[in-house]
């Protein structure tokens, strides 16, 4: 195509798109009311990495979703086990909820918090009754993240769910399916072949992963462990099958295409069972 021939068209677009920005700017913005609270996506929101990221909110609430949102993805720097006010200690190990929530929640196949802000309250298989969300929040506090409950009325409460209920307005994504029966039963022996090829590139092969510093900061890991005293307790979601299982083959290693798996479904099977066997935290009601 000649330069000139494009030129043409490409300029009265240019012009009618000056025009009708024109006339749809609005001269007044809304006035503050002192009251608003953030405007929250409509859309599925995206703080992967490759994402547009998460930006605070405006509104009254923009800061206590922001510290929301700063809790979820560096829980072990605000309120793990080595931050200096005791007071604050109420994970019990150095993860952070995005370890396994991805991408601060945002990761459909991840057991994203996006969305599930208003089924809740709802009937709770483990408890058999029906519990409030920050009663669910407080069962990872107390199992993935080997914690104490926080109370209700704590800032960091407040703000977890003031950030689930302003990730709360886009659809819940459906529920992904539990994973299939594996050809063979599951194996630990063969898992831990998997363990080596696979996995402890990143997680080590002691499984007990890689710090981003030294051992007592509060600097978190890059590589989280998958065992070990500074993991997730025997009550939690990821210390069984049901769970692990389909994580692991949609999501590890990291970075692999949850449409398209790395694992074979026999694979995910066997390392899961060598990863449930290893030691880790007994869970103690509290
Ligand atoms: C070791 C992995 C792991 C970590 C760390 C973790 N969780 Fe979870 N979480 C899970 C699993 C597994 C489930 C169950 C998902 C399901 O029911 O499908 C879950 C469920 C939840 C739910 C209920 C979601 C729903 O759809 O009903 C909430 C809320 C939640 N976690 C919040 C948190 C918060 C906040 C943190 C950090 C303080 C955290 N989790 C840390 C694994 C983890
Ligand atoms: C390329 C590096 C890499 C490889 C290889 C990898 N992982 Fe991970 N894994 C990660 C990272 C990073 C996270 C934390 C994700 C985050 O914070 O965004 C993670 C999180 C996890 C978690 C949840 C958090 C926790 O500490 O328990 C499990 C379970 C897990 N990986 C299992 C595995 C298994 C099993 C394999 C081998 C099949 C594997 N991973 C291979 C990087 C890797």
């Amino acid at each position: 195509m000649k330069f000139t021939t494009f030129a043409w068209p490409f300029g009265i677009v240019c012009a009618t798109a000056v025009v009708a920005a024109f006339l749809l700017h609005d001269p007044e913005p809304p006035a503050n009311t002192g009251f608003a609270s953030a405007e929250p996506p409509k859309t599925w929101p995206d703080y992967s990495v490759n994402g547009p990221g998460f930006k605070v909110p405006g509104g009254d609430d923009g800061p206590l979703i922001a510290h929301g949102y700063e809790l979820i993805t560096r829980t072990f720097a605000n309120i793990g086990p080595k931050v200096e006010d005791r007071a604050m200690r109420f994970a019990g190990n150095n993860l952070t909820c995005q370890n396994c929530h991805l991408d601060a929640g945002t990761n459909r196949y991840a057991m994203p918090l996006v969305g599930t802000f208003k089924t809740y309250p709802k009937y709770s298989t483990r408890d058999k009754r029906v519990i409030s969300l920050s009663e669910r929040l407080n069962e990872c506090m107390t199992r993935s993240m080997n914690g104490r409950p926080m109370p209700d009325e704590s800032r960091e409460m407040k703000a977890l769910l003031a950030f689930m209920r302003y990730v709360g307005d886009a659809p819940p994504a459906p529920a992904q399916p539990a994973p299939e029966a594996p050809p063979l039963a599951p194996d630990a022996s063969r898992g831990a072949q998997v363990f080596v090829t696979v996995c402890a590139a990143c997680h080590q092969e002691n499984g007990l992963g890689k710090r981003t510093g030294a051992v007592n900061d509060v600097g978190g890991y890059v590589f989280p462990p998958l065992w070990g005293p500074d993991s997730f307790n025997d009550g939690a979601g990821m210390d069984h099958y049901e769970r692990i299982v389909g994580f692991v083959r949609r999501n590890m290693p990291r970075g692999v295409d949850p449409l398209h798996p790395q694992l074979t479904l026999q694979q995910a099977w066997d390392v899961s069972a060598y990863v449930i066997a290893q030691p880790r935290p007994h869970y103690q009601a509290r």
